[in-house]
């Protein structure tokens, strides 16, 4: 048993998704969730740019004591995942694998629509994990450079906004032969019944919480790191790593009636 918190790093408020989910799933444990946005944004960075940044934070959170990382923030896993995995001698969880592991399951015309950010489809990782559970699946990846921006802004609260946002990134998808659609980037569960609207409901979206949640119970499970305290109180700390004026109103959506701490850090 292991009592003492989980990291989580996104860039900004993608991670907020994840956390969604592991704070409703995991009862018993606590959460320190670092948003870089001195880093943010890591999508349009090279990996090699995009790790500086991300190792800082990783490292704060690894110097809080937390019993396992997990990178809420797919450009984060491409850039850093097998880096911080050697550098910390506690377990890090990424979003790719797991991601990828549901697409393949969900695809059944073994064809399926990336959309991350430009990092993470240059990077290739996830047609990689994906041709490694499955060579026969064609992924067909698209850049979203707007989306995440559009995101952070808060402006997908307004679905024309939206759905503007949307047809001028990826109008030449629409008609994609792929069944299923990666939401490929934590952020875009935030535009997730747009973009169903947009592709008509004709789609099947896969994101990247409940299949990393998975991942997180396994290892808590099998390296005996569950909390065993029926005590947690404050369960949320948040660490910004710059001055963000729509994070927390963007938390208070995602998270209601969540207690928590709010700190801007300087890394
Ligand atoms: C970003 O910082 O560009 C978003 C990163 C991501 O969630 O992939």
């Amino acid at each position: 048993m292991n009592n003492q918190p989980i990291g989580i790093l996104d860039s900004g408020v993608g991670g907020l998704t994840v956390t969604q989910t592991l704070l409703r799933e995991l009862s018993n444990e606590s959460f320190i969730y670092v948003a870089d946005m001195k880093g943010y944004p890591y999508g349009d960075k090279t990996l090699e740019e995009a790790q500086t940044f991300i190792l800082k934070a990783t490292d704060f959170l690894y110097d809080q004591g937390v019993k396992m990382i997990v990178f809420a923030c797919n450009t984060a896993t491409a850039a850093a995942i097998e880096v911080a995995k050697r550098r910390y001698p506690i377990p890090v969880i990424g979003v790719i694998e797991p991601t990828a592991r549901l697409a393949s399951r969900t695809t059944t015309n073994n064809q399926i629509l990336l959309l991350a950010t430009e990092s993470t489809v240059k990077s290739n990782y996830y047609a990689q994990e994906i041709n490694r559970i499955n060579p026969d699946i064609r992924v067909i990846s698209k850049g979203c450079s707007t989306f995440a921006p559009f995101i952070e802004s808060g402006g997908y609260h307004d679905r024309v906004e939206s759905l503007l946002t949307i047809d001028n990134e990826i109008n030449g998808y629409k008609d994609t032969p792929a069944d299923t659609i990666i939401l490929g980037c934590t952020h875009y569960p935030m535009l997730r019944e747009t973009l169903e609207e947009y592709f008509n409901h004709s789609k099947t979206f896969v994101d990247s919480s409940n299949e990393t949640l998975k991942d997180i119970q396994f290892i808590l499970s099998h390296e005996d790191l569950y909390n065993d305290s029926m005590n947690v109180t404050a369960r949320l700390q948040v660490y910004l790593t710059a001055e963000s004026k729509t994070f927390e109103s963007i938390l208070n959506e995602w998270l209601p009636n969540e207690k928590y701490s709010l700190n801007v850090i300087e890394l």
